[in-house]
């Protein structure tokens, strides 16, 4: 039961599968649907050998690149509205003559390249199908004779091989009615025609198309086009053989077609000698239709005076590439022009590959240059007068350009100049493209480029240019002056005026210029500026202005030695890209440090809005990609709070250590510091005076003594000394001056006073404030009676020595003190012994 399910569902999902597919013909073709509901089918490169059946409802379907071999019989037979047949690049070298039975709808067949031998008999029947055939390739096949019946009568476009002597557009052409465009080039197939004469395309009158490029023509007889009275499209390049003669023999006939458009670059050899332009070479042209000329490649290098007057006036653009032009007095000429919108010179100076081969020529003609009937000069005395000066650096050189060109292509031409002022007259120069020169040193300014739109100088080894330069282009759109050497002015520009007068600019590209750095207002004026490229400078940093530009989309910045990017031009972006969803910034290929004093930045990069390029960006410090730079952000947080623990752990332990030498150093000169303390507080006060250099003190002596022992004090030692002895004393309780605080008074009545007596006692030594004294005492004795003593003691009473301070049993080493009797006749001695000692 089970198995069965399994192969009901099996069935039914391929059932959906091949339902969906809609080629089911073959499963390694694809198909689209098409408008009109049928199939296009593409089977390309798929290692075919065979056609398979097709289905009916196939409208289109290409085969190319396969190994198919033959086409059997009734192949097509149900395709009966199959519009469309590719079978080129295939190796089918038999073709049943039914092959194409059924095909009476289709319009388009391709079977070039293939191993195909047509002969009259084939192309007779296995065409005849084909009714309503508008378009055949059967380019590059072993070709022989092809004629068609008239069954073909809608053909279009045909494309084919030619053969001298094989092909021949004989009267059975003529029933081709329709066809207007034929392709005989020899870049698709092959192609060899020697020469062409007026029996050449007698029967295809009705051609507007013809392609005849590398068909290794040597000669064009007179009226060759003359009936192509439709042509307007002629091809000749790669002709090698032609020359100028034949050109000018084919010329005689365009005045009789509707001709368009010519081309007949490289109807020279790749190597000939350069030659001039006549007038007789271009007369035949005045009165055709032209519109566009292409005449790349020909080794030209002068034009006669007067030989662009021949150009017809319909002509709008004119490609002249690869030519060898110099200067000469027909530059002065070009406003005869007066039509032309587009003018091709590029690759003046390019070099040609010395192993292309000449082509072989069967006729060879006299020299090729020169016109029949005008056998003016020889080559080399080339008129000297149609050279001219090239020009000075002073003079602004006046230039009249054709009054409507537009474009002008000025590319790889080999040109070493600087650019000096030039005076554009009247001129719609949109488009320059000057690059891939030499022009070194831009000074300019042109004047009058008021619609130039597009300049492209890149690539021309420029270092210098002037502040002026562009002056004359206000309406310049897109500039590219990337890979020159403007890191070497760049850096200079201050101010900003290089690029001031450029207020339209869009497109700004300053790729490899060797930019060290940039001013901060370089870019003051381009408020409009959308694409900057800086890429592949040598910048380290940027700080240059441009939250002003309202439209900005990329900033290219890769390739740089960019580490970090400095927090003006992050602000900027973030202010920008409130109003810029669509913002770009390139960073790929920069030196990103990834540490943690760069954290701030790559925070930013993580965290902006700014679409980022950094494809395949790594840090350079630690191996980490920041494409996805929250990763690599997160990651280096982790590392930099350790790192943060790290030093405020550090910082910390610093502090407390300090701290606790300072405690120290406050602990240890805590005596000191009070000291000054309040000297400094009582000078300010003006309690005490300068230090009295002679004996000259407020009072004699201050009493430091315990409220305990005042009894002493006051009622003895005040009146045997103060009364009998005529020495004035301080004592706290008669002398210190109220409503000031305590310890100013000590110290000031310290500091006024000669010496100091200390009635020690237990009470003294207890007390915090008696202390206090003591130790002012001693201060005022080291810094301000450098070290004299001052201090007496008078033991009153019998103190163990334990119970004395070290200070204190150092004033009674150095013999200072006395000791208090208690006997009569001790006593008169004591107080003659402290009068003494205090009136000292
Ligand atoms: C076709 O054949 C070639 C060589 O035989 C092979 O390399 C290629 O992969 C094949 N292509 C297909 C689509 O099978
Ligand atoms: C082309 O066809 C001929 C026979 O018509 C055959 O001899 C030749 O080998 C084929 N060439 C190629 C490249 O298949
Ligand atoms: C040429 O094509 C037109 C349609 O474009 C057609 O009507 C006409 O019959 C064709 N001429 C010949 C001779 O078949
Ligand atoms: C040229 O084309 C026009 C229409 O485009 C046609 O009427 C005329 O017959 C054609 N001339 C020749 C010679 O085929
Ligand atoms: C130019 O045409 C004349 C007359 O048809 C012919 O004799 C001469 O060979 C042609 N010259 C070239 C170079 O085609
Ligand atoms: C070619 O034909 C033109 C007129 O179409 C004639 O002027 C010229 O002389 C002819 N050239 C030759 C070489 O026959
Ligand atoms: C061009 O046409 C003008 C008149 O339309 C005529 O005078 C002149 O001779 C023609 N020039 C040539 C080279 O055919
Ligand atoms: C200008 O001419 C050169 C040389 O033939 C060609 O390679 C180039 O594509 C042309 N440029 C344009 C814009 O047509
Ligand atoms: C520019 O030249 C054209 C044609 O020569 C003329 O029509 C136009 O008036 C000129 N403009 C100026 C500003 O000289
Ligand atoms: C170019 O700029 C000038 C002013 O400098 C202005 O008068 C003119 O209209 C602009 N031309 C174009 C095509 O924008
Ligand atoms: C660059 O051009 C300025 C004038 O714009 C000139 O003064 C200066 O000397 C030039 N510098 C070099 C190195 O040529
Ligand atoms: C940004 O890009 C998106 C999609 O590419 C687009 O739809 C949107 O209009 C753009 N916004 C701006 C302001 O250019």
């Amino acid at each position: 039961m089970a198995t069965l399910d399994i192969l009901f569902f099996m069935v039914a999902v391929i059932f959906i599968a091949d339902a969906d597919d809609p080629c089911k013909f073959d499963s390694r073709c694809i198909c689209v649907n098409t408008k009109t509901n049928f199939l296009k089918a593409t089977c390309a490169r798929k290692n075919l050998t065979t056609i398979p059946c097709i289905p009916k409802n196939i409208e289109s379907i290409s085969f190319t690149n396969n190994e198919i071999e033959n086409v059997r019989k009734d192949a097509f037979q149900y395709n009966s509205i199959l519009l469309y047949l590719d079978l080129s690049t295939n190796k089918i070298n038999l073709m049943n003559s039914e092959a194409f039975v059924g095909l009476q709808k289709l319009e388009t067949l391709i079977i070039s390249n293939n191993n195909i031998s047509f002969t009259v008999f084939t192309s007779k029947t296995v065409f005849k199908p084909l009714v309503s055939l508008q378009y055949l390739d059967i380019k590059h096949n072993p070709i022989h004779q092809v004629a068609f019946i008239l069954s073909l009568s809608n053909l279009q476009t045909l494309k084919m091989d030619y053969a001298e002597g094989e092909t021949y557009f004989g009267p059975e052409y003529n029933t081709l009615r329709n066809l207007t465009s034929l392709d005989l080039s020899g870049y698709s197939g092959h192609c060899k025609m020697k020469i062409l004469t007026p029996r050449t395309f007698e029967n295809l009158p009705n051609v507007e198309h013809l392609d005849l490029s590398k068909c290794q023509i040597n000669l064009i007889l007179n009226g060759t086009f003359k009936t192509l009275s439709n042509l307007t499209y002629l091809d000749l390049s790669d002709n090698r053989c032609m020359g100028l003669r034949a050109f000018v023999n084919m010329t005689y006939d365009l005045f009789s077609t509707s001709i368009k458009i010519l081309r007949i670059n490289k109807i020279r050899q790749t190597f000939a000698v350069n030659t001039e332009i006549l007038k007789c070479h271009l007369q035949h042209l005045r009165n055709t239709t032209i519109t566009e000329l292409y005449m790349d490649s020909n080794r030209l290098q002068l034009l006669e005076p007067g030989a662009l007057n021949m150009l017809p006036k319909t002509l709008k653009k004119i490609s002249a590439g690869d030519n060898q032009f110099t200067y000469g007095r027909y530059i002065l000429h070009l406003s005869v022009l007066s039509n032309v919108q587009e003018l091709n010179v590029s690759y003046m100076g390019i070099s040609h590959d010395y192993l292309d081969k000449d082509e072989d020529c069967d006729i060879v003609s006299l020299d090729n240059s020169l016109c029949d009937k005008d056998f003016r000069h020889n080559i080399n005395d080339i008129n000297k007068n149609d050279y001219f000066q090239t020009p000075s650096d002073d003079v602004p050189i006046p230039l009249n350009v054709p009054y409507k060109l537009r474009m002008f292509h000025y590319r790889r031409c080999d040109m070493r100049y600087k650019l000096p002022a030039i005076y554009l007259l009247n001129n719609s120069l949109e488009y320059i493209d000057a690059s891939f020169n030499a022009l070194y040193d831009w000074q300019g300014p042109f004047h009058n480029l008021h619609n130039l739109k597009y300049l492209d100088l890149s690539n021309n080894f420029c270092s210098n240019v002037s502040k002026t330069f562009f002056n004359g282009a206000p309406n310049l759109t897109s500039l590219f002056v990337g890979n020159n050497l403007l890191g070497f002015v760049l850096p200079n520009d201050h101010t900003g005026d290089t690029f001031s007068s450029l207020r339209m600019l869009q497109t700004l590209d300053l790729a490899y210029n060797r930019i060290s750095n940039l001013p901060i207002s370089l870019f003051k004026s381009q408020k409009y500026l959308r694409t900057l490229n800086l890429s592949g400078n040598m910048l380290e940093n940027v700080n240059f202005e441009i939250k002003h530009m309202a439209n900005l989309y990329f900033v290219n910045l890769s390739d740089n030695r960019i580490s970090i990017l400095d927090v003006s031009f992050t602000n900027q972006i973030n202010h920008l890209t409130k109003n810029l969803p669509n913002l770009t910034i390139d960073m790929s290929g920069n030196p990103i440090t990834c540490t943690c004093d760069s954290i701030a930045f790559i925070e930013w990069l993580s965290t902006t809005n700014v679409h980022l390029n950094m494809h395949q960006q790594e840090c350079y410090s630690i191996k980490m990609y920041l494409n996805n730079s929250k990763a690599g952000y997160d990651m280096l947080r982790k590392k930099c709070s350790s790192y943060m623990t790290t030093v405020v752990a550090v910082v910390s332990w610093m502090v407390i250590f300090v701290m606790i030498l300072s405690a120290g150093l406050l602990y240890r000169y805590r005596w000191k510091i009070r000291y000054l303390y309040y000297i400094v507080k009582s000078k300010h006060q003006g309690y005490i005076k300068p230090l009295q250099v002679d004996n000259d003190f407020m009072y004699d002596v201050f009493i430091s003594y315990a409220d305990e022992d005042d009894t002493f004090v006051h009622s003895k030692f005040l009146k045997r000394v103060e009364e009998d002895g005529n020495i004035s004393c301080c004592v706290h309780k008669r002398d210190f001056i109220p409503g000031n605080d305590i310890a100013s008074n000590i110290t000031s009545a310290i500091h006024n006073s000669r010496k100091t007596v200390v009635i020690m006692s237990q009470n003294f030594l207890s007390s915090d404030w008696c202390l206090f004294e003591f130790n002012m005492a001693k201060m005022e004795s080291i810094y301000s009676r450098s070290s004299e003593n001052i201090i007496f003691i008078v033991f009153i009473e019998q103190l163990p020595s334990k119970d004395l301070s070290l200070n204190i049993l150092e004033i009674v080493q150095s013999k200072s003190y006395i000791e208090y009797p208690n006997d009569e006749y001790g006593d008169v001695v004591f107080w003659e012994k402290v009068k003494d000692t205090l009136s000292m």
